[in-house]
């Protein structure tokens, strides 16, 4: 469609990066880049009306964004993204610029990009449908299952791009060339990391955190000395890796059991890298990522919330689980009470807490909590009470909370048994 659009418009149109990139790996991937000859405002358009998309546009840069959703057969739907650009015919327009090469301007567009397996497009148009155009050794680097920049200043040029080839490696299985870590290490020697604004690192950290092996490309980050680069509390050590190796096995879990629910990898893996640290250390850390009073307030009340809850469970556990209260045959013992205590945490700090915590019935029993006890929900309401006689106001919301407790600790079960209990 977007080759018969082009022809239509007159424009040149390529799909390029990482999505062909990962079609000739076989991987699907959701998001589309293409880019355009011509002018892509008026071409994302056009493919916006006809694929009923929403459109974000930047005039300035000449470039949009479509976004749409599409049923597969199994009914699944799939959040589909088409980033549009223009390629910067201007630039080599001039005479005597490039004269003759086919191609010239995509071919300058390839070569701004990262990593020659990223450098790689697939034209659209009707005559040469399918066409690939390589010109940096993209299909030879995937075949070799090798991560390389196009030229050897890529770095300096943008050292974002470090984090990004680690990203890549791990998640492709890829190996780093053995010059590019020779450039990497040397950008980093130059103090490249250092010039990185804020917002650019805390998104390279956020896109590491969605990967499915975070701990790896940390690891690798640790490596290249990038982690403390960026902030001499951040490299790892074996408790750090512990706990994000439990934290990865634990969200992986939950994800499974509440993907609606709220979770924010990076927070959970700041947390984790922030273990030992001071408070002012890590107020210095988040100035560095250039966090808000607000987000910084946000993050560091969670890392005191998570470390006095350790103690509140403690005490709790230690009541609950006491030998006259059965510890083995019985963990609803007192879980409304644990649910009194775990019910201001969000969906991270809960996650945390589980992954800090080494007491195996401890975990059981916030597990239970989190699937379970959260959940409980009574069949009786303030209504039925009204009508039993009592009367509206502040009695009613504690005798409503009582029958509740008394329902997640397993001592009733149904709506009679909560009637009798809130009578009595
Ligand atoms: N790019 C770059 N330098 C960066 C970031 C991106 O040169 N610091 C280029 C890459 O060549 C990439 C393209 O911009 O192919 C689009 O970037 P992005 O969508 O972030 O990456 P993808 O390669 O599409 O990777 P992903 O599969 O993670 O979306």
């Amino acid at each position: 469609l977007a080759g018969e659009l082009g022809d239509e418009l007159g424009f040149s149109v390529y799909v390029v990066g990482g999505f062909v990139r990962d079609l000739l790996m076989a991987i699907p991937n959701h998001d589309i880049d293409l880019c355009v000859e011509g002018n892509g405002i008026v071409f994302a358009h056009a493919l916006g009306k006809r694929l009923n998309a929403s459109i974000t546009e930047h005039i300035k840069f000449k470039t949009a964004i479509l976004e749409y959703t599409v049923e597969t057969d199994s009914g699944e739907k799939i959040l589909m993204k088409i980033d549009i650009a223009t390629s910067r015919l201007e630039y080599y327009e001039s005479p005597g610029a490039l004269p003759n090469v086919e191609h010239s301007s995509i071919r300058l567009d390839l070569y701004r990009r990262d990593f020659t397996i990223n450098a790689v497009a697939l034209e659209l148009n009707q005559t040469n449908f399918g066409n690939i155009l390589d010109f940096y050794g993209a299909q030879r680097d995937i075949k070799n299952k090798i991560i390389q920049p196009i030229h050897s200043l890529s770095f300096i040029e943008d050292p974002t791009r470090i984090i990004r080839a680690i990203l890549f490696e791990v998640r492709l299985n890829f190996k780093l060339s053995l010059q590019t870590e020779r450039l990497i290490n040397n950008a980093i020697q130059l103090g490249m990391i250092k010039k990185i604004s804020g917002q650019r690192i805390f998104h390279g950290f956020q896109l590491v955190c969605e990967e499915e092996n975070t701990l790896a490309c940390l690891k690798r980050m640790d490596e290249f000395k990038v982690l403390q680069e960026i902030h001499p509390i951040l490299p790892l050590t074996d408790a750090k890796e512990e706990l994000i190796l439990e934290l990865e096995k634990i969200s992986n879990a939950y994800e499974m059991l509440y993907q609606k629910s709220k979770r924010e990898n990076w927070v959970l893996y700041l947390l984790a890298l922030c273990l030992g640290a001071k408070y002012l250390e890590v107020s210095e850390l988040l100035k560095r990522l250039m966090f808000s009073s607000k987000a910084t307030h946000s993050f560091l009340s969670m890392r005191e919330q998570c470390r006095d809850m350790k103690f509140k469970i403690k005490a709790w556990s230690e009541m609950a689980f006491s030998p006259q209260n059965n510890k083995d045959k019985n963990i609803r013992y007192k879980m409304s009470m644990l649910a009194d205590i775990l019910n201001p945490l969000s969906v991270n700090a809960m996650i945390f807490v589980i992954a800090t915590e080494k007491d195996a019935d401890i975990r059981k029993a916030i597990l239970y909590y989190i699937t379970k006890a959260r959940e409980e929900k009574l069949s009786i309401t303030g209504k039925s009470l009204i009508k039993m006689g009592m009367s509206p106001g502040v009695e009613i919301k504690t005798v409503l909370k009582q029958v509740l407790d008394a329902k997640i600790d397993g001592l009733i079960k149904d709506k009679q048994e909560e009637l009798n209990l809130a009578e009595s």
